[in-house]
């Protein structure tokens, strides 16, 4: 058995300090996160959990850098990157952040190798020849040259998760990672985060589904663009006994 990262962080990974986010203005404004305060910890596997509509998605974004926030103040990995023009954000993706979608997302002109391979030429981050090592630490070894429809949901998604850690980003960011897949593939790819945050990477994922929450050791619960609750959870459950 690998052993466990302490579930408590030693430091923190992400603070956000009343952070809020509008879109649009006047009378179409929509307040999208209303005033957020949280920590994750370096090495923690966070949970952010809410209905649909509750700020999830743009919660993430802005931790990413991928939308950069209306007021408020965003640390992560110890940099400030509230006040970041786009593309000093684009850097900071690029050398910290892993993404995943509900989605997936992979190119479907280019094999499961290359979609890995094409990030790491993009982003200048990372080694090439490490693709097949990468798809074989998600189980796919044996697939490198599939192309992505010839791969089920959950071999795309675990393509993805590959493709996220190309760049040895310092903390994945996953939206909704099991919300297009079955309760077994879901089960799957749990672990596979789980096993990264037992490897000390720092793991955000974002979901509508009470059931995640059980393998989290922080969960933040959205509710209407405000923190409801943030729990820790001293002994997380395995991916695989999760219940649904
Ligand atoms: N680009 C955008 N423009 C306008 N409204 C948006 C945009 N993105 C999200 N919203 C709105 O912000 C709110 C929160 O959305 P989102 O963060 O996607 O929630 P969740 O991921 O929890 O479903 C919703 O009311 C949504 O319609
Ligand atoms: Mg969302």
């Amino acid at each position: 058995m690998t052993p466990t990262a302490p579930a408590v962080a030693t430091d923190t990974a992400v603070r956000l300090d009343a952070v809020t986010k509008t879109f649009g203005s006047g009378d179409a404004a929509v307040h999208a996160l209303k005033g957020i305060d949280l920590e994750i910890g370096t090495g923690q596997l966070a949970v952010v959990l809410g209905p649909s509509g509750s700020g999830k998605t743009t919660l993430c974004n802005i931790i990413g850098g991928i939308e950069t926030a209306t007021s408020g103040d965003v640390t992560v990995g110890g940099e400030s990157i509230g006040g970041r023009k786009p593309a000093e954000l684009s850097d900071f993706r690029r050398d910290h952040v892993g993404f995943v979608f509900q989605f997936f997302n992979l190119i479907p002109t280019l094999t499961a190798r290359e979609n890995i391979e094409v990030i790491i030429e993009l982003t200048g981050r990372g080694d090439k020849t490490r693709a097949p090592e990468l798809l074989e630490s998600v189980g796919l070894g044996d697939r490198g040259d599939s192309f992505p429809s010839q791969l089920s949901g959950g071999q795309q998604q675990r393509v993805a998760l590959a493709r996220a850690l190309a760049t040895d980003p310092a903390i994945l960011l996953a939206d909704e990672p099991t919300g297009a897949l079955d309760l077994d593939t879901g089960r799957q790819i749990l672990a596979l985060l789980q096993e990264l945050r037992d490897r000390g990477r720092t793991v955000v994922v974002i979901t509508h589904n009470t059931s995640v929450a059980q393998i989290a050791d922080r969960v933040i619960t959205v509710v209407d663009g405000r923190i409801e609750s943030i729990k820790d959870n001293a002994s997380p459950a395995n991916a695989a006994d999760v219940t649904w």
